[in-house]
């Protein structure tokens, strides 16, 4: 069974989908079968991977409207990137998802119900999310079991978290008792600046040092990776964000294992 991991933050520019893409490229090149679902209508995600959401003809808006009509999933909804590497690509279209399932009873976990039949056919599941807390923000963090929040290192930032926290403990309160919260990734990350300490300092403080992911530094290889469509290990293998990822990976594993 999958282990599904939602990216979250209603702060866009935040380092979601950045993270979220690359995670997914680098948990499947080494060796595991993962999915990308990108739930942002803005489907950074997927133009990230090398797809152009314009084109797309069956995108996770018309899977999850099929499933809700039919009650099961399409055969076969995710597109394949490489061998263990498949997407659920999003568009403009998923916008109009919110109004569809405003007056549904389980309108809360429909993402969930969909992915329990695609959950056996992958390692992990990497969700990443739109820079809202609207009902498909809520959608992934019901069909997910652990979530990470990414935080760009700065003090405005700092202020959008104690919402996102909010919302985390009431849907798993009310919604997703599964749900852990595995920690708060700092990123672009600038070394050189003391804000970026500062904050850094502040969410150990704050958090605990336990829940807080070694930082992914900024590197401009990053942005030149995502005009590329690739992610940043294979653009540039030897690059600190690459490391830094690494790391994540690493980190975020040993989390998953209930180590960390
Ligand atoms: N480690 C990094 N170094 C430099 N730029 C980064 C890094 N991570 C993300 N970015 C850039 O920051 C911007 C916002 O990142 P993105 O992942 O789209 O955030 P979100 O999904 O939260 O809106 C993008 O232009 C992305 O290329
Ligand atoms: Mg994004």
């Amino acid at each position: 069974m999958a282990q599904i991991v939602v990216f979250a933050n209603r702060k866009g520019g935040s380092g979601k989908t950045t993270l979220a893409f690359n995670v997914a490229s680098l948990l499947a090149d080494n060796g595991n079968r993962c999915l990308l679902v990108d739930t942002d209508p803005q489907a950074h995600a997927t133009v990230h991977a090398g797809l152009e959401p314009l084109k797309i003809t069956f995108s996770v808006y018309e899977a999850l409207v099929s499933f809700l009509k039919n009650r099961q999933t399409v055969s076969d909804p995710t597109l394949s990137i490489n061998s263990n590497f498949s997407i659920l690509p999003a568009n403009e279209e998923l916008s109009a998802l919110e109004l569809e399932l405003k007056d549904l009873q389980n309108r809360e976990g429909v993402l969930k119900d969909f992915l329990l039949e695609l959950e056996s056919e992958f390692d992990y599941i990497i969700v990443d999310t739109p820079p809202s807390l609207g009902l498909i923000t809520i959608n992934a963090l019901v069909a997910s079991q652990y979530l990470v929040i990414p935080v760009k290192a700065d003090f405005l930032s700092l202020v959008g978290l104690s919402q996102m926290m909010g919302v985390y403990y009431r849907v798993n309160a009310l919604l997703n008792p599964e749900l852990k919260f595995l920690g708060i990734v700092p990123t672009i990350f600038d070394v050189r600046t003391r804000i970026s300490k500062e904050v850094l300092n502040q969410l150990r403080a704050t958090f605990g040092s336990n829940r807080i992911f070694t930082p992914i530094r900024s590197d401009v290889k990053v942005m030149e990776a995502s005009g590329h469509a690739l992610p940043i290990h294979k653009y540039c293998p030897r690059c600190r964000a690459t490391q830094d990822l690494q790391t994540f990976a690493v980190e975020l594993l040993r989390r998953i294992g209930g180590n960390g």
